[in-house]
Formats: structure tokens, C-alpha cells, sequence
């Protein structure tokens, strides 16, 4: 069946889209254990792009797992199918000449590794919320952690699943060391650069 799809082209091309909105498209991915903070920090680099007429969109597990994905589990395959499916959404996302901003748990290095594959390097920045285990048992805002410590939840990342931290993510945050304010500037500053048209 594959042999017979062939792409079509369209006019519209992406460079075309970013020239109309004035800068760069790509997808900036957050990856750290439940409860690190990356939703929370997504949003405010949100706030603060759009507010200077950035063109954005954020994906985030537990909306995402509402609905496009909501009859997966978190098994290690159906894991991987998640951030397969969120990555080819973001990338056409990105198509569309948008700065996606995606916060998953994504613990599997291949899976993060088949995200880059499906953006293309370029368009891909790996931010790494690094909340130790310890402070996000100790935050446990959902109370997933108190649950999956009394066996009531299975497959806990960092309990009963593993999470496999990026070895040399673009940017990396220490929410334990840094505050929220830094770190937000710190990617944002990042993002800016990048932002910029070539012929800028
Ligand atoms: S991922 O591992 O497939 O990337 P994803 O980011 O979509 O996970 O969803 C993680 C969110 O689901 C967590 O923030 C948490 O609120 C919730 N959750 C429920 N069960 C689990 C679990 N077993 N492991 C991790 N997160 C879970």
C-alpha cells in the first residue's frame, strides 16, 4: 500500500510561512519526570513568545492523552507510539509555521532520538527540566507518586518505569537551583535566536 502514496507538493512552502510570520518554525521539546515543572515552565515561554507576536502552540501529555491519544497506556510500546504520534503532529505543526512547545515525560532515549529523526535536527531543541526524584515526590501535586508508592498506579516513571535523562540536551534546567524567572529567560533567549530569518 505504501509504494502507492506519493507526496504531492503544494505551493505554499514552509520557507513561505515563515517569511509571512516573520521568523523560523521548530519544535521545542521539554522531557522530565512527572511533576518536574515542565508544563509549568512551557506555559510562561509561551506567554512570553506570544506576547511579542510568536506564532505558538503547546501539546502536553495529560491533554493529549484526552484525546488524540487517549487509548494508550503508559507499557513501553504504547510510550513510544505516544511521542511517535506527538512528534509527527508537531511536525506538521511546524509545517504550518509554528513554534510548537511540547511537555512529555518522554523517558526512553530512542524515542526522543526518533523525534529528532521526524523533525529533522534543525528543527528540534531538547530542553531537559531536570527536578530530581526526590523533590518531585516531594511536590507530588497530582498525587500520583503517593499512589504509585502504595502500588495503586503501575509503570511509574521513576518508581516502577525508568526515565533515561538526555546526556547533552540544548538547554538544561536545575528547577531545584534555578528559579522559574531564569530559567523561563534562559530558553526564551535560546528561542529568540533562532526565531531569526536568515536573510535577517
Ligand atoms: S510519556 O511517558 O508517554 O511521555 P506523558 O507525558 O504522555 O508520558 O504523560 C505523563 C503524564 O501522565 C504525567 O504528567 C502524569 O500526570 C500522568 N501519568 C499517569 N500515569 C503515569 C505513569 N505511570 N507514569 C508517568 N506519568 C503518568
Amino acid at each position: 500500500m505504501k509504494a502507492h502514496i506519493i507526496k504531492h507538493s503544494y505551493q505554499v512552502s514552509k520557507q513561505d510561512r515563515a517569511n509571512a510570520n516573520n521568523h523560523n518554525s521548530f519544535l521545542v521539546w521539554f522531557t522530565g519526570l512527572s511533576g518536574s515543572g515542565k508544563s509549568t515552565i512551557a506555559n510562561l515561554v509561551e506567554y512570553q513568545l506570544h506576547k511579542t507576536g510568536v506564532k505558538t502552540y503547546t501539546l502536553d501529555g495529560d491533554n493529549v492523552r484526552k484525546g488524540l491519544n487517549k487509548d494508550l497506556t503508559f507499557s513501553p510500546q504504547d510510550r513510544t507510539e505516544n511521542i511517535r504520534r506527538i512528534a509527527e503532529t508537531a511536525n506538521l505543526m511546524v509545517d504550518a509555521g509554528l513554534v510548537v512547545l511540547a511537555a512529555f515525560v518522554s523517558p526512553y532515549k530512542k524515542d526522543r532520538q526518533n523525534i529528532r529523526t521526524i523533525l529533522k535536527d534543525a528543527n528540534f531543541v531538547e530542553v531537559f527540566i531536570n527536578t530530581s526524584l526526590e523533590e518531585c515526590e516531594k511536590r507530588d501535586v497530582k498525587g500520583l507518586y503517593k499512589k504509585a508508592r502504595a502500588g495503586e498506579i503501575k509503570n511509574m516513571t521513576g518508581i516502577s518505569a525508568p526515565y533515561e535523562a538526555p546526556v547533552n540536551p540544548d538547554i538544561e534546567i536545575k528547577t531545584e537551583n534555578e528559579s522559574i524567572e531564569n530559567s523561563v529567560k534562559k530558553i526564551v533567549d535560546f528561542i529568540t535566536e533562532k526565531l531569526k530569518l536568515n536573510n535577517e
